[in-house]
């Protein structure tokens, strides 16, 4: 049950933080186009960390945002020179957090949780995105992939989690928008919310989130405030 959590580690891009501005750039530049063009991104993105992690290859999330960029100009014959990728790629370092998050961080902490992120992202891609919001000050720890060289979902990458907090897998709740993400830390063992934002199916991989709600703000409002008087 909830009330055996004692902290709550979330997922970066899609689940905090809003790529939206990602897509509304690559539409300024790609008019018309914008939207299957970060579509095509994003997807490559993801399936190169898969690659390279399966083939032991490893190179930060910023190259395969990069690589994938790259791709996808090249196969819908876009043109885009070496600043228009770097003016693209960069929009990936200066997010927006969803309208729900900061609060909703202040109520879980608030609650006597520990906060922290666990992302595909380099520590300089969390870092930059975390202090570009000014929410640097709302999580206890901000956990990159980079430690291990693997992307989410390898299961040694969930374990950063356990061994960074100092807690039992029990302890500490997972939360992701991504519902792959999701499902490898449920098969990994954390108890896991699902934020399911825009009314999505959950991937069909043989576990289900223990808790789906539409936004952080919702699952935060679950939690009871601790009473600092007692
Ligand atoms: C993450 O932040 C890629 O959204 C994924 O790890």
């Amino acid at each position: 049950g909830m009330h055996a959590i004692k902290a709550v580690v979330f997922d970066l891009y899609g689940t905090l933080y809003d790529v939206y501005s990602v897509r509304t750039s690559c539409e300024r530049i790609f008019p018309g186009q914008g939207e299957m063009v970060s579509k095509m991104w994003r997807q490559k993105q993801l399936e190169y960390t898969w690659m390279r992690t399966l083939m032991g290859q490893y190179q930060d999330f910023e190259s395969a945002t990069l690589d994938a960029l790259r791709y996808t100009c090249g196969s819908l014959g876009l043109a885009l020179d070496a600043d228009g990728e770097a003016h693209l790629c960069s929009e990936y370092l200066s997010l927006t957090p969803f309208a729900d998050v900061p609060q909703a961080l202040q109520q879980l902490r608030a609650a006597g949780l520990k906060t922290a992120i666990l992302s595909n992202g380099s520590r300089h891609s969390i870092r930059q995105v975390v202090g570009n919001s000014g929410l640097t000050n709302s999580f206890d720890h901000l956990i990159s992939v980079d430690e291990v060289r693997l992307f989410k979902p390898h299961q040694k990458v969930y374990e950063l989690a356990m061994d960074t907090l100092h807690l039992g897998e029990s302890e500490i709740l997972f939360v992701s928008c991504n519902s792959w993400d999701a499902t490898g830390a449920k098969y990994f063992g954390y108890p896991v919310c699902w934020i399911n934002r825009s009314n999505g199916v959950f991937d069909q991989l043989g576990v289900v989130p223990d808790i789906v709600v539409s936004d952080v703000g919702v699952l935060a409002s679950r939690f009871s405030p601790v009473d600092e008087a007692a």
